[in-house]
């Protein structure tokens, strides 16, 4: 329960557990597995377990799988909660991903007398296995599953090539781990696509989505590769290709996994971590200059000469991270003069997009998980592109799958609506774009030396801005009836203005828009109505052009009818007359305005859905992390 808990970023709309019981006094194997399930968070699973247990019926067990949901088929129901199971009971299966060809195999499995009790494509997997499982035609697979002897071995050799079999004839994307009563001291697990890491323990083994999962437990970890399957009982761990050929595991280590994040006496997760923004972004520049001054990377398989002659840099990334990747853009154009576009990652990927060996693509993602991210590069490096990955998530698989890494320090964030984690990817592209700059020549040292003084100097004003928070946390409370909000923003504001929104609509169900401020006239200005509000981001007076511009946005919808909240920067008087309500952040260099802007917009959202009584932390409907495409 442990583990599930600290993977319930990835779905939290159902869980459940299938516990394998202990042999019967002749040894063989008893009864039918104990399957638990619990529609919405992992606390009314947990209810269920203990009540169960208080009445005796949670058995002494070697081996059981678990699994927290986000629904892909099926409503959230208990029926669709997995784990799975046969239809007699003994066999069961959890699953991560999707079964591209699970509706013909359904009908298949349907023509032969197999009945469905759930809408998922994962039940169609149970009935697969559990009838090669049974089948006397069953290839032969032999191989080390150490602790399992006589009928047990026997019947787990036979688990494992049911699962060789299945999986040969699935498409789409998969993790899955299946147990069956048959064989209590033995999971077989199979991936495609989707996470899987195995935890070695002593006398004790882990499966888990992520190193999380068991790190409390062990930090010897093995990687499980594409197509391979794996056998754990408790004292081996098989790893196998896809035929069953047994390999050599490649253990790494998760040390940094073992730490769980707690609130801190914060009241959510999502508050603790907008406040640990100063020292997110302190901690994703620190130490980047080597002894000559020269910005570096984490790690870089990318030869120079492949950086000079890059003739496009293609951002990919999803939700929040993608407007890192917006805000990013301002700056490495401006700084690197190389042309930068910004593509939602499930986007570029089907649009048969222009890449060459000169293309440059960088993937922004907190978790390193989100599947979109993932194929996104896959298809960049099939066409011969470099990829540089900026992660928060050390040994993730989008930092293993990417050419070059620059980690963002932010440490774990927990609540599913992104916040330290935005600001640490919005710092880690300016460490990128200047580090382009340095090797492309478009800087000097000296320069880059400056932009990176000048960003050293943003976590104080953070801090000032969080220290000013009463009047949003004030407005915010006054808002709870709103039902639409609108938000401007102009240049680097413009992805801010687009991140404000996000975080209303996640937080607190409210239908929120961001717009370019200059294409209000364009159409969105027909919204403006008596008490619409608009939350304005104001560029700074230094840059007239911009400013001025804005500040007549203001006034066009104030003249509308708007109730205006305008986020401007500190002795910017100009606004003053035509806000109803101003959010003020320091002064500082246009290109890190957006690291100040946004954490306002965090802050009323947060607050907000505070006021409105939704869970701040886990939102409806969202997953911190989508595994699915
Ligand atoms: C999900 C989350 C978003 C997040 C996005 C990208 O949709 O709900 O908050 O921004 O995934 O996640 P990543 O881990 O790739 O940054």
């Amino acid at each position: 329960m442990d583990g599930l808990s600290r993977l319930e970023y990835r779905g939290y709309d159902s869980a459940g557990i299938a516990i394998t019981g202990v042999e019967d006094s002749d040894g063989g194997p008893a009864g039918s597995l104990t399957v638990v399930k619990a529609v919405g968070k992992l606390t009314n699973l947990r209810a269920a377990l203990a009540e169960l247990e208080a009445a005796g019926g949670v058995p002494d067990s070697r081996s059981a799988i678990g699994h927290t949901r986000w629904a892909t088929h099926g409503h959230p129901t208990v029926e669709n909660a997995h784990p799975h199971v046969s239809m007699d009971g003994r066999l069961a299966l959890v699953h991560n991903g999707i079964i591209e060809n699970a509706d013909a195999l359904r009908t298949q499995l349907r023509a032969e007398g197999y009945e469905f009790t759930s809408e998922t494509d994962t039940e169609v997997v149970v009935h697969l296995l559990d009838r090669a499982f049974h089948d006397p035609d069953l290839i032969s697979w032999e191989g080390p599953l150490d602790g399992l002897e006589g009928g047990e071995l026997a019947r787990g050799w036979a688990l494992v090539a049911a699962m060789i079999t299945v999986v040969a004839r699935l498409e789409g994307t998969f993790t899955l781990l299946a147990l069956s009563q048959e064989v209590p001291g033995l999971i077989v697990a199979a991936r495609r696509s989707s996470p899987l890491v195995v935890g070695r323990g002593e006398g004790e083994n882990f499966l888990g989505s992520d190193a999380m999962a068991f790190a409390a437990h062990t930090t010897d970890a093995i990687e499980v590769g594409q197509d391979q399957i794996v056998a754990v009982t408790a004292d081996s761990v098989t790893i196998m290709d896809r035929e069953g050929s047994v390999l050599e595991p490649h253990h790494f280590n998760v040390d940094f996994a073992r730490d769980r994040a707690t609130k801190d006496g914060w009241p959510t997760f999502m508050e603790k971590e907008i406040h640990e923004q100063p020292r997110a972004i302190a901690d994703t520049i620190a130490d980047r200059l080597d002894s000559e001054g020269r910005l570096a990377l984490d790690e870089v398989r990318i030869p120079e000469s492949l950086l000079r002659g890059a003739d496009k840099m293609i951002i990919v990334a999803c939700g929040t991270a993608a407007y890192a990747g917006l805000v990013a853009r301002y700056a490495i154009e401006h700084w690197c003069r190389i042309p930068v576009e910004v593509e939602l990652a499930h986007e570029f990927r089907y649009r048969d997009p222009v890449v060459t060996e000169k293309t440059l693509v960088v993937a922004i993602s907190q978790s390193g998980e989100t599947m979109d991210t993932i194929m996104a590069i896959r298809h960049a490096r099939e066409q011969g592109a470099k990829v540089i990955a900026i992660v928060n998530t050390p040994g993730s698989t989008i930092s293993r799958e990417s050419d070059a890494v620059l980690l963002t320090h932010a440490g774990p964030e927990i609540a599913v609506a992104s916040t330290k984690a935005f600001t640490a990817q919005i710092a880690a592209t300016y460490i990128l774009g200047l580090y382009l700059a340095q090797v492309r020549g478009n800087k000097y040292v000296d320069e880059v030396q400056d932009y990176l003084e000048k960003l050293e100097k943003i976590p104080e004003k953070v801090q000032w801005v969080l220290d000013r928070a009463e009047t949003v946390r004030q407005t915010a409370r006054t808002m709870t009836d709103v039902d639409s909000v609108i938000y401007l923003g102009r240049h680097v504001g413009y992805p801010v203005a687009l991140e404000g929104a996000l975080k209303l609509k996640e937080l607190c169900y409210i239908h929120a828009e961001g717009f370019a401020a200059g294409e209000l006239k364009h159409g969105p200005i027909a919204l403006i109505d008596e008490g619409q509000p608009v939350i304005v981001v104001v560029p700074t007076p230094r840059r007239p052009e911009l400013h001025n511009k804005v500040v007549s946005n203001i006034q066009e919808v104030r003249a509308r009818g708007a109730r205006t909240i305008v986020v401007a920067e500190e002795g910017d008087t100009s606004v003053d007359e035509f806000a109803d309500v101003v959010f003020r952040v320091p002064a500082t260099p246009t290109l890190y305005m957006p690291l100040l802007s946004v954490i306002p917009l965090q802050l009323f959202a947060c607050e907000l859905a505070a006021a409105k009584g939704n869970d701040v932390d886990q939102p409806r409907n969202l997953a911190k992390s989508v595994t699915v495409e």
